[in-house]
């Protein structure tokens, strides 16, 4: 696997058909569960319910129809990332990903209707179709977030990281900023991965569609009322051209971006991935409205 962020931009072009589908949720370990679940529900409006061993904060879904299991939230001792949980068509060829991923050097385990594996900063993912994660729709709510639509995560080198995504699970390359920001894309939709320099495995955040500008109101006054503070926004970012309002969970520092107007990419094969100087980071694309983020942010 090549490790240059060229031959990242030049492979991202070519469309594979052997897309990993969706993300489907995401395991999170947090010190206090029954807080962070409460967060979730008075804050964000996520339907929450307890389940065998964890709570299960949901969504709407992606299409309407169902629901999606997007947090699931078990005891540790500090803000975790325990598993992300990709979701495929029955067709989806299982085989062919257990090859590449062998190809690439990660170790692959049978778990469920699934396999498991770990992305090259060490964090643990599952793939399973989707079939069997079907999840009831909570009650229709204009505040509930409709999906989990990206994580930003955190890696040691982020170009390494890229090219797994691109080459292993059949992502593409939307935007790169130097050599320390990437946005790749499942499908259309223009990022559902972040990867940054960081800590192997850590989270930045997990990045939640909602309704559009017209909600970002009553959510945040909700909050405000709850004595939750706005940690970045509203503002709008340049990749992805989406508005945003990050928020923290107070009992574990869970990030969550609230996001709208994401950009999509209707002719992927003729998408030239946008590259950005690291200096054009704050400057040029953090957010096009100006306001910049504190140093949490940055972290
Ligand atoms: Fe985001």
């Amino acid at each position: 696997m090549s490790s240059t962020s060229a031959s990242i931009a030049e492979r991202a072009g070519a469309a594979r058909s052997d897309s990993i589908g969706r993300l489907g949720g995401v395991r999170v370990g947090v010190p206090d569960p029954p807080a962070t679940a409460a967060f979730l529900r008075d804050g964000l409006s996520f339907a929450v319910a307890d389940a065998d061993d964890s709570i299960v904060a949901s969504c709407v879904g992606d299409y309407g129809r169902s629901g999606q299991a997007a947090i699931e939230l078990r005891e540790a001792t500090e803000l975790t990332l325990i598993e992300v949980i990709w979701e495929v068509a029955d067709d989806y060829d299982v085989a062919a990903l257990e090859a590449r991923l062998h190809a690439s050097g990660r170790p692959v385990t049978q778990r469920g209707d699934g396999v498991a594996f770990t992305d090259p900063a060490g964090v643990p993912m599952t793939c399973v179709p989707a079939t069997v994660r079907q999840h009831p729709a909570p009650p229709h709510d204009p505040l509930r977030p409709r999906r989990l639509g990206h994580i930003n995560l955190k890696a040691p080198d982020p170009v390494a990281a890229s090219a797994f995504y691109v080459e292993v699970l059949g992502l593409r390359l939307s935007e790169q900023i130097g050599e320390n920001l990437f946005f790749l894309r499942i499908a259309s939709e223009h990022h559902n991965i972040g990867l940054r320099g960081g800590e192997s495995g850590g989270l930045h955040h997990l990045g939640f569609e909602i309704e559009g500008w017209n909600v970002y109101q009553p959510i945040l006054d909700r909050l405000a009322e709850l004595g939750v503070a706005i940690e970045y926004g509203p503002g709008r970012h340049r990749p992805g051209n989406n508005l945003f309002a990050y928020l923290r969970d107070p009992s574990s520092g869970l990030r969550i971006e609230l996001f709208a107007d994401m950009a999509h990419i209707a002719d992927g094969t003729a998408y030239e991935p946008r590259r950005w100087q690291a200096t054009d980071r704050l400057s040029k694309t953090i957010n096009r409205w100006g306001p910049l983020p504190p140093a949490s942010f940055l972290e």
